[in-house]
């Protein structure tokens, strides 16, 4: 049996967003201290940040970093960032029990941002605070100077503003385990307050509302429907968040997890747009997924108070890497309105880079796929009616063995393939229909496959990474590619 598709211009999804390819710096474990930044490092730079990972993280080609939670952005007092760093109190971060030292701040993390050559997007503490915060932090960003906020940036040694753009209203404040979490009323009326007065400090912002912690939440669905109806009118985004990692050996549904990201994404645009019905908008909300991946190790709650811990140092596998690939199938399908989204995190924290402190940086097996979508996965997203056989999973009952996505960047007429064979046996012959893309030839094909367990280590950093196949032959305007078993896939043509 083999699987079908069709690549052609007029099926076009819509234009992809740059700010897919986002990813995320909570201060969580060694994500800042230790990973970004590391004064003492070798190769930290003059601002303490480590030159290492600014390299990996250019060359992995994310857009935008979400900063500073997470959970942790729901206790956190943004002004014991700010200011000389003798000065700067030491706190307890009650979201992971870990002390704050509050070294970096957000004056270092748009520094960080600006070597990092990415957009910086922040988030306001809405559970322990308010809108009077929330407007403060955006005079302090954005504010040019003349004012008590800005001044103090100047003073800071921020002479421009930071003209940040970006701005999450909270952080999962359906979760019951956040720092102040709320009700969708309560939640909703404060979003749109405090979005209001962060406008009117700067009239340039975008705004994102939180919507549910997962699909699994008992609240998911009911919580959007009820927070938009609140804040419809002033938020650009609402955000969704995912993470999936295989429950009691179950690969099969594992493989299968960009199931629950489609259905996610389709659940949280009939909700919005019902809202819109229902308020008569003429405004289309558009989707941040900006919390995604593959999630191992689970928080526990018997350790000491100390500064960064080592906390959910995952190290992941390769079909870890062949999850994250089809997860981005998922975000590419849904370009019309996912226009922004955040893999978690960035580095050390479930991270594609990895650091030891004092010593080397290295990609995970997840880094690759995410590199080369990133590079390739430009354009626009088109759609590729899949057809072909079906693998039986426990948690979503009979699902496609091929999971693709594609893209065509207008400027270059260049085309990239993403597929997934999500057989954890089986090889899979894909025949492409591409005779509507006159005079495009494949040009490569490269493939991440192998041993399911096998990771990337220090001593052994590049064990998984992609191989080059034979590039596959086109006759009669239809390609035939050959998947092999658990495999991602990158596939162009020129
Ligand atoms: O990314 C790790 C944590 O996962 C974030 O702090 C939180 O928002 C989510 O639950």
């Amino acid at each position: 049996e083999q699987a079908t598709l069709t690549l052609d211009p007029a099926f076009r999804i819509g234009a992809i967003d740059p700010r897919i390819r986002g990813s995320f710096v909570e201060h969580l474990g060694r994500c800042v201290y230790g990973g970004i930044y590391e004064p003492d490092h070798p190769d930290a730079d003059e601002d303490g940040f480590r030159t290492d990972v600014l390299a990996l993280t250019r060359e992995l080609g994310v857009t935008t970093v979400r900063y500073p939670g997470g959970n942790f952005v729901s206790g956190y007092r943004w002004e014991d960032g700010i200011g000389p760093k003798d000065q700067r109190p030491r706190r307890l971060d009650l979201a992971w029990k870990t002390i704050e030292t509050n070294q970096v701040g957000v004056d270092e993390f748009v520094a960080w941002c600006r070597k990092a050559k990415v957009e910086p997007m922040m988030a306001v503490n809405l559970g322990t605070r308010g809108i009077e915060e929330a407007a403060a932090l955006v005079e302090y960003c954005n504010h040019p100077s003349g004012s008590y906020w800005s001044d103090l940036r100047v003073r800071n040694g921020a002479k421009d503003p930071h003209r940040v753009r970006i701005w999450c209203l909270g952080n999962e404040m359906d979760g019951p385990w956040q720092i102040g979490h709320k009700t969708a009323r309560e939640y909703g009326i404060l979003a749109k307050q405090t979005a209001k007065a962060m406008r009117l400090v700067d009239p340039d912002l975008e705004l994102v509302a939180c919507g549910s912690s997962g699909r699994w939440m008992p609240t998911f669905a009911s919580w959007e429907a009820e927070v938009l109806e609140h804040c419809y009118d002033v938020v650009d985004y609402v955000s969704l968040h995912s993470y999936y990692r295989p429950k009691d050996g179950d690969y099969a549904s594992f493989l299968a997890s960009g199931v629950d990201m489609d259905a996610m994404i389709e659940a949280v645009v009939a909700t919005a747009d019902y809202v819109k019905a229902k308020l008569r908008s003429s405004k289309t909300l558009h989707l941040s997924y900006d919390e995604w991946n593959v999630w191992y190790q689970q928080p526990g709650d018997t350790r000491e108070w100390v500064v960064a811990p080592s906390l959910f140092e995952d190290q992941y596998s390769l079909i870890d890497a062949v999850v994250v690939g089809s997860l981005l199938n998922s975000l590419l399908r849904h370009a019309d309105r996912v226009r922004m989204a955040c893999f978690a995190q960035l580095v050390n924290v479930i991270a594609p880079i990895t650091t030891e402190t004092g010593g080397p940086a290295w990609r995970q097996t997840t880094y690759h796929p995410m590199r080369l979508v990133f590079q390739h996965g430009v354009g626009d997203a088109l759609r590729v009616e899949p057809r072909g056989p079906l693998v039986e999973t426990a948690q979503y009952g009979a699902v496609p063995q091929l999971d693709a996505s594609a893209t065509l960047d207008p400027e270059t007429g260049a085309v990239a393939l993403f597929a997934v064979n999500r057989s954890l046996t089986e090889p899979l012959v894909v025949e492409a229909d591409v005779r509507a893309l006159r005079g495009v030839r494949p040009v490569e094909h490269l493939a991440l496959y192998g041993e399911r367990d096998a990771t990337n280590t220090k001593d052994n950093p590049d064990n998984v990474v992609p191989r080059s196949m034979p590039v596959p032959e086109l006759a009669d305007g239809r390609l035939r590619v050959t998947l092999p078993a658990m495999s991602w896939n990158l596939v162009r043509l020129s």
